[in-house]
């Protein structure tokens, strides 16, 4: 296992790698200076990049390269950015700050943040597909020289990743649980169940895929799969566990949004039913079950994995 200082250095860097290839990815693909600005300002805010990490790790535990698989971790990434822009909307959670900066909307306005989330969402796709081509994320192509050069994914691993994806970010995911957030919001009375459905949904459903996506595009045969997709669904549970928490006991310089929005709106959290002691052991719990699933692994990928699981539940940010 590695130390909390080692797993912050393993995570900035490889968040280094995902960062660098981020902030060229959206140029010359003819997007109107204004979208470019709002999507590029949201995606390049910072961020853990917990999600992209994620893929890029399970891909390399069963043998796939971190640079043939950057556009679509990277993908990932313009997806949870566009979860968060459309999360902060007046319409939605009404949060005025976000990864330590003003929320899109506040330093655009509303129309542009609907159509940043929209075109990161949809241009995620484009990227996700490209790895089964063997192109650059555009045709320009400032990234292609960052990334996977040639060397195409085969077409049906990618097929599978990229509708593991699609699912998990979709209505039968994360927004079909942002839906369900929406409608407890101000509901007295909802349960412990129906709130770990709903987390299992709108923040489980993504991480799951990431860390699913990772080993499908790497060719991970049926029992890796149910490992790693068990792993990723844990780690989710234990993520959003702890987001609630840090919405409680947080300090907004180092979550880089506001403390106290939760209660402000009127959520159900896992704190609010069951206090912040019983929450985090749960999330402990959690990821601890995660890091039983990774068993069969060794080597500096899978103690990593296992690393991050703890990392999720004692982190402060
Ligand atoms: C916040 O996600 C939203 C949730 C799904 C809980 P993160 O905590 O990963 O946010 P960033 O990407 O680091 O800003
Ligand atoms: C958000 O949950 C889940 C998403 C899909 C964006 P929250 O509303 O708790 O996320 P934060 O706390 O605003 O990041
Ligand atoms: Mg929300
Ligand atoms: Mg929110
Ligand atoms: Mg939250």
């Amino acid at each position: 296992m590695l130390t909390p200082s080692e797993i912050k250095a393993r995570l900035r860097d490889a968040a280094a790698g995902v960062e660098r290839y981020l902030a060229a990815c959206l140029a010359d693909r003819g997007i109107p200076a204004r979208l470019r600005a709002s999507m590029e300002y949201s995606l390049n805010a910072g961020g853990k990049r917990v999600r992209p990490v994620l893929c890029l790790t399970t891909a390399g535990l069963f043998g796939l390269p971190a640079e043939r698989v950057m556009p679509f971790a990277v993908a990932i990434e313009m997806i949870h950015t566009y979860s968060l822009i459309h999360d902060d909307l007046p319409a939605m959670d009404d949060d005025d700050l976000r990864r330590g900066k003003p929320s899109n909307h506040k330093m655009f306005d509303e129309a542009t943040a609907i159509l940043a989330g929209d075109g990161l969402l949809t241009d995620a796709f484009d990227f996700m597909a490209g790895v089964g081509a063997g192109v650059g994320v555009n045709s320009g192509d400032k990234c292609r020289g960052t990334g996977n050069g040639n060397a195409a994914i085969p077409a049906a691993n990618v097929l599978a990743a990229l509708r593991v994806v699609a699912r998990a970010a979709g209505a039968p995911g994360m927004v079909g649980g942002q839906a369900l957030d929406m409608e407890y919001t101000g509901r007295a009375g909802v349960t412990l169940d129906e709130m770990a459905a709903m987390h299992a949904m709108k923040t489980g459903a993504l991480l799951r895929a990431s860390c699913l996506s990772g080993a499908l595009l790497a060719g991970a045969d049926a029992d890796a799969q149910a490992r790693i997709a068990d792993y990723g669904a844990h780690i989710g549970a234990a993520f959003q566990i702890v987001d609630d928490i840090l919405d409680e006991v947080g300090d907004e310089a180092e979550i880089g949004k506001p403390v106290g929005s939760d209660a402000e709106q009127g959520k159900t959290t896992y704190p609010s039913l069951l206090g912040i002691e019983r929450s985090r052991a749960l999330a402990r719990e959690r990821a601890d079950a995660a890091i039983e699933r990774l068993s069969p692994y060794t080597g500096p990928d899978a103690d990593f994995l296992r690393s991050l699981a703890s990392y999720i539940v004692d982190r402060a940010s």
